[in-house]
């Protein structure tokens, strides 16, 4: 399947349709659910720490899926901070979502600068963490 790409608005809805565009481009891929737990939250970050989510922002997702892979990105519009994948804190506070998206993808990484970044995940069948 060719690369898809769709823009969203940068604000909460938004992260239930970009879910909805990411699992009916999956429908019946076995990376479907997992795919759609890593956008929801990319996109969040997306809204949350980023020019994103400022009035008039907006994020991209691209999704390119073969029949046992799945590349996906977030493209924001960039801030000051730099994603940082945390340990999560004993007490709970936040700061779980890039943790996730790195112990169920086969490989992530971050592109880009205060301008805009990509944060993208490969997903590849039989390699993901069980959590349903
Ligand atoms: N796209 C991004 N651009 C810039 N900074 C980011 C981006 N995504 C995450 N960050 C930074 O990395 C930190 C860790 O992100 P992470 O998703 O792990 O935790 P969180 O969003 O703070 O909390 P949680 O996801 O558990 O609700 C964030 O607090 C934020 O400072
Ligand atoms: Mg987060």
């Amino acid at each position: 399947m060719p690369p898809f790409s769709r823009y969203f608005l940068g604000s909460a809805p938004s992260v239930t349709e970009a879910r909805r565009f990411v699992t009916t481009l999956l429908l019946g891929s076995p990376l479907a659910k997992t795919a759609e737990l890593i956008v929801s939250e990319l996109a969040t970050n997306a809204i949350h720490h980023t020019a994103s989510g400022r009035f008039g922002g907006r994020f991209v997702v691209t999704v390119q899926a073969q029949p046992k892979r799945v590349w996906l990105a977030v493209v924001d519009e960039g801030s000051p901070s730099t994603p940082k994948c945390f340990r999560p804190y004993p007490e709970g506070e936040g700061g779980r979502g890039l943790l996730l998206v790195s112990e169920l993808s086969a490989d992530w990484g971050i592109w880009g600068d205060e301008n805009g970044r990509t944060v993208w995940a490969s997903l590849i069948a039989g390699q993901e963490t069980s959590w349903t």
